[in-house]
């Protein structure tokens, strides 16, 4: 098991105190903080290995450029995909999944095609394919959701038909904390000839990531939640579908060939890195996975069960406090969100930072996903491998406080 109060002190952010009471971060799902290991890797690749990669004739260059590559394949090697061509570095999950709308959505879906999403995506898997389904006539559908939070993947049935191009869903909901079944579902979308994609940005820091096994079409995900830093994100692709793509951003790099007339473009998966890219960012990503391996996977996620469980059976028994999702931890991250009574979540959100604890009010870019609630925001409370169980101690004394002053 993990001993999170040692992690901590490997977080130099951690170690201090807010509004004069130590910190409680309890945003993971927003941003997780960084061990001082890749804080150390974006100085030192400053200091020491400073250059423009894939271009210099120099050695200063070619070290770059084998640090940038490395961390590609600590990237395949952490989702399990089959080559470093099918691993695209963009700017985060957002970048990832416009990159599939624009390039792989504008050559695929035709006017009458349909698209289906779910009512629990993140406004970055959803409004590209509402753009995508204007400019195109195409029908977006989504999978509702039951009162606990679940898919009603019974659903997909009825919605899956010969018009249906892709279905885009997330693996994990940022405000229910829901881990879908995702290889269910996504032989579903396949025997019906239907592409998938999949929002990764809150499962892959979390729980073991294979993109192999699960077999889906493409993979996003964000390097700065998960230890890394900020401006780094990662599409992972079928290579055969990436090869089809036209390119999605046009510049130095990305190209083989060009003339007045025109261009050929690069081999994958520079067709797809336009320009200088983050290289400081990709290599200290690297070096976040390796802190992250260096865990285990498994036991981070070991680690959030156990937290999640004790959360909510400490929530559950405060009353006039709603949860949203499943009450039982089964396939749900860590992530809790609630609201107390009538309080509005931005009140409930001060008086937790009086106390030093950093929590997210508001609708957390799910606001389809909160009408269907029937609420326009939740306090959401996110764990990570540095939390520990007096951090959730430290939240319950917050609820009950702001439940005395507030109702
Ligand atoms: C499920 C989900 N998808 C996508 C995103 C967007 O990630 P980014 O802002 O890093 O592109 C987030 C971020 O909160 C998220 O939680």
């Amino acid at each position: 098991m993990i001993d999170a109060a040692k992690i901590k002190k490997d977080f130099p952010l951690l170690n201090q105190k807010m509004n004069g009471q130590p910190l409680v971060y309890l945003d993971s799902a927003a941003t997780s903080q960084k061990p001082q290991a890749v804080i150390d890797a974006i100085k030192d690749f400053y200091e020491r290995h400073n250059a423009n990669i894939h271009r210099g004739i120099y050695r200063l260059s070619e070290e770059a450029t084998e640090l940038y590559e490395g961390a590609r394949e600590k990237v395949q090697k952490f989702i399990r995909a089959k080559e470093t061509k099918e691993i695209i570095f963009t700017r985060g999950t957002t970048e990832s999944i416009n990159l599939v709308a624009y390039s792989w959505g504008r050559q695929n879906i035709e006017k009458g095609d349909e698209i289906i999403v779910t009512e629990m995506e993140h406004h970055s898997n959803l409004i590209p394919w509402q753009l995508l389904a204007k400019e195109k006539e195409a029908v977006l559908k989504f999978i509702p959701i039951d009162d606990e939070g679940r898919l009603k993947i019974t659903k997909l049935d009825s919605l899956l038909n010969k018009k249906t191009r892709l279905l885009a869903i997330t693996h994990v909901s940022n405000v229910l904390g829901v881990v879908n079944p995702l290889k269910e579902i996504i032989t579903k979308a396949h025997s019906n000839g239907t592409r998938v994609l999949v929002d990764g940005a809150q499962a892959v820091p979390h729980l073991s990531v294979d993109v192999s096994e699960l077999d889906c079409d493409f993979y996003a995900f964000s390097g700065h939640k998960m230890l890394g830093p900020t401006g780094i994100g990662v599409l992972h692709g079928k290579r055969e579908l990436l090869e089809a793509m036209p390119p999605f951003m046009g510049g130095g790099e990305m190209i083989k060939e060009v003339t007045k007339e025109g261009a050929t473009w690069n081999e994958l998966p520079t067709k797809f890195e336009a320009g200088t890219m983050p290289i400081a960012q990709v290599v200290s990503l690297g070096t976040a996975i390796d802190y992250l391996n260096g865990i285990g996977m498994e036991n981070i996620w070991q680690h959030e069960q156990m937290l999640i469980a004790y959360a909510l059976e400490k929530v559950t028994a405060i009353p006039g406090v709603k949860i949203y999702g499943p009450l039982k931890p089964k396939d749900k991250g860590g992530v809790l969100s609630f609201n107390i009574g009538e309080i509005h979540p931005h009140d409930i959100a001060s008086i937790f930072d009086e106390e030093g604890i950093a929590i997210r009010a508001g609708h957390h870019c799910a606001q389809v996903l909160h009408r269907r609630l029937g609420i326009p925001a939740t306090v959401r409370a996110s764990f990570y491998l540095y939390t520990d169980q007096s951090d959730i101690d430290k939240l319950i004394g917050a609820i009950k406080k702001a439940k005395q002053l507030l109702l």
